[in-house]
This record gives structure tokens, sequence and C-alpha cells, in this order.
């Protein structure tokens, strides 16, 4: 099909968070359960008219991490994590395509998605297309890191990916922003190589939108006919004004994306209320 003719919908949702068992307690008092957000988020898109074609999830998918941060989980103790965000995925009534972060553990992933991978931490980066367009998902984790790294294998792979589909609508998908989101504290653990990624998407041409996770809050940056959107998380959210670390429980919120032709729109909904009827 040609882009022309596109006419879908798809979502783009992130940093779940799923901790296996434990109602997360964080440092500024709030409390949140990760996994009954995440149904929640579930429940809306399930709910969505149009229906969407797939579903996105821009990383962060699982950190045990954050239960005791004096220590790194081994990818054992990361496993029960993955196996209930496998679970409750298993709602959704779109495909899904997933994104690594800086809390996820790609050993426990790929073991609990059952990959076939070259080696066990090998990164999961892909592409794929769809109504004439073309999507790609990088893989930022830079292990022990809280900022985000494309190295440079992934590189070549991205520089021949997008050469292979030159001139095609493209997106390209990433936990951390190579562009500033002008929060400081965020803004010290950004994608650091980003201008090598972004350079290399830029020279093809055909790249409209870069959608990423990792900050927990909406924006919209453009530059030069390119767009950075960020979307929040589907369980606790960033202050949107406070230069410092500052975060709070809810509303989880999601992105939705239209494509009509070679046009694109997109909307940011919250779940303020835990009933669909009020979307
Ligand atoms: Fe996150
Ligand atoms: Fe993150």
């Amino acid at each position: 099909m040609h882009a022309e003719d596109a006419n879908f919908t798809f979502v783009h949702f992130t940093d779940t968070h799923i901790m296996a068992g434990i109602t997360y307690t964080s440092d500024f008092g709030w409390q949140v359960d990760t996994q009954k957000t995440l149904e929640r988020v579930i429940r809306a898109i399930n709910a969505l008219d149009p229906a969407p074609d797939f579903a996105i999830i821009g990383g962060d998918l699982t950190s045990p991490d954050l239960i005791d941060r004096s220590r790194r989980p081994t990818p054992e103790e990361y496993e029960p994590s993955y196996q209930v965000l496998h679970e409750t995925l298993q709602l959704l009534n779109c495909p899904v395509h997933m994104l690594m972060g800086n809390h996820d553990d790609r050993i426990a992933f790929h073991r609990v998605m059952q990959h076939e991978v070259p080696s066990p931490d090998f990164p999961h980066y892909f592409s794929f297309n769809h109504h004439g367009y073309h999507f790609i998902g990088l893989d930022t984790l830079e292990p022990g890191k809280h900022g985000g790294y494309v190295d440079a294998q992934q590189l070549d792979w991205l520089r021949d990916d997008l050469h292979a589909h030159q001139g095609e609508p493209t997106l390209a998908f990433m936990h951390h922003h190579p562009w500033p989101v002008e929060i400081e504290w965020l803004d010290t653990q950004n994608l650091r190589n980003g201008d090598d990624v972004v350079g290399l998407l830029r020279d093809h041409g055909g790249v409209r939108w870069m959608i990423c996770g990792h900050v927990h809050l909406d924006k919209e940056i453009e530059r030069d006919g390119l767009t950075q959107l960020t979307s929040p998380s589907t369980c606790f959210q960033t202050s949107k004004v406070s230069q410092a670390r500052k975060t709070y429980a809810g509303p989880p919120g999601f992105r939705v994306v239209r494509v009509k032709g070679r046009e694109l729109s997109t909307q940011v909904l919250y779940l303020h209320a835990d009933r669909n009827d009020e979307l």
C-alpha cells in the first residue's frame, strides 16, 4: 500500500515500570500500583474508536531496580516483572512492539519474551512497515546509566535500514530524548549521542517524527521539519515546571497517533477517572 492511501491509528504508551508484586512507594511519599495503572491504560486503548492497528511501548517496561536502589537486580530477579508485563499485555487487543529503557534488563526481557537473539544481552532494535509507512525502534539502553546511548553497531544498522527505505515516510521510536525538553534534571540524562542518531534520521529525508519516553511528560519540539514528541507514563508523571527532580503519581496517560495519507496528527489522553466512558 502507498502512504497516500494510509488510514490507521496506533498508540504509544511508555514507562510502564512494572515491579512484580510491589506497590511502588516513591521518595516523594506517593504510592502507585504500576500493574493496575497499565491495566487501566490498556482498557482505555481497547475502547478507542477507531481501534489502533498496533501499540509501541517506549521503554522502562519494568523496574525492580527502583525497589532497592543500593544494588542492581540480577536478570533472574527481573524476570517476574517481565512475566507480569507479558501477562498484562494479553489484555491488549492489538499487536505490540516494545523498546528498552534505562530501567530495563535485556537478558530477562529476551528470556521472558522468548526472543531468538545472537547473544543474551543483544540490543533490541527493529523496524517494520505498515500501510506505506516505515517504523523504526531503537535501543538506547546503556547498562548502569540513566542516560542513553546508541552504539556503533546499531548506528550502522540504522544507516542501512534507512537507506533500504529511502523516501518512505518514517517514524522513529527511542526511549531517550535526543533534544532537550528544557527540564534540567531530565536533560542531564538524555540520549548522549543524539546528534549522531538525528543526523542519520535527517539524511534519510523522510523521517517526520521521533517519539520518545523516559521523561514522563508530554512535550513537542519541532526543528526544521523534524519533530520530537515525548509521551507521559502509564503510572507516574514528572513535574512540568520543576528544574530539580520532582515526580507525582498519575494520572496515567498515553499517546494516540492518526495517520491519514501523508498527514499525521496526535493527541495525548490522560485517565483522570477509572472509567473509559469519561475519555
Ligand atoms: Fe521511566
Ligand atoms: Fe527512562
